[in-house]
């Protein structure tokens, strides 16, 4: 039997404000394997975000636990956290966070400096060419369109070779067409490399194309049947 790549047991995320506490995620178990291409979906508000950051080291966990490559993570320090991170999990975000004094290449031997790894030209460049912006390696994120900056945001994610990539709302800020065109790279790099893909999205059309889809509503996972009796 496979292993998970992500286990999740009663996983829980409160966020503390000086007025309230907002249960953001509550008693979420999950079992994610190597090679699925997961979507979370959910209203606004619903956890998705959180989710994905908890799941992805961004984001320390209130309570339960959390498992990530047969490593219990659940409460690790920050260290520990930012390693698993550089060595082992890539990030796409909806607004592209492309730092915008460096090039397309630049920003996407960033993540390599970061984790002392050996910068390899040629290898960010084939990553480049592998989501179709081999033709723009030099120019700024100014330069370059929000389907293209994307582009070079999922090539810096790759750069560290990660085992599992995660994308919140990867095509939130694209038009139908271009979001499309992303969403297709993303499926392509879980099927052709059997890359583990976990995002959000708010689109029906692409979530749909998931191997499983995980539905949240007001912070737990609901069946599809529940989710279907709230707007988005
Ligand atoms: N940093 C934060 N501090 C306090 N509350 C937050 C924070 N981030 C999210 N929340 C709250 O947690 C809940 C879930 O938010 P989020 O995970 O962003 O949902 P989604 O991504 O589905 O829109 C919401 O009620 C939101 O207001
Ligand atoms: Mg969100």
């Amino acid at each position: 039997m496979k292993k998970p790549i992500i286990k999740t047991e009663k996983l829980t995320k409160i966020y503390n404000l000086p007025a309230e506490k907002i249960k953001a995620i509550r008693d979420i178990d999950l079992e994610i394997f190597p090679g699925d291409f997961i979507a979370i979906m959910g209203p606004s508000g619903s956890g998705k975000t959180t989710l994905l950051d908890s799941l992805g080291c961004l984001a320390k966990i209130t309570s339960g636990k959390l498992t990530i490559m047969e490593k219990d993570v659940s409460y690790a320090n920050e260290n520990t956290l930012v390693s698993m991170r550089r060595k082992f999990l890539g990030f796409v975000f909806q607004d592209f966070l492309l730092i915008p004094s460096l090039t397309a290449l630049e920003n996407v031997e960033l993540p390599l400096y970061f984790s002392r790894k050996i910068v390899n030209k040629r290898h960010s460049i084939e990553l480049l060419n592998k989501v179709g912006l081999g033709h723009r390696i030099n120019h700024l994120p100014t330069q370059l369109s929000g389907g293209e900056k994307q582009r070079v945001a999922i090539a810096r994610a790759l750069v560290i070779s990660p085992k599992i990539l995660f994308a919140d709302e990867p095509t939130g800020n694209l038009d139908t067409k271009t979001g499309k065109e992303i969403f297709q790279i993303l499926q392509g790099l879980n099927q052709k490399d059997g890359l583990t893909v976990v995002l959000t999205t708010h689109n029906n059309e692409l979530g749909s194309q998931a191997t499983r889809i995980i539905y949240l509503r007001d912070g737990v996972i609901v069946s599809k049947e529940e989710s279907s009796l709230i707007p988005a």
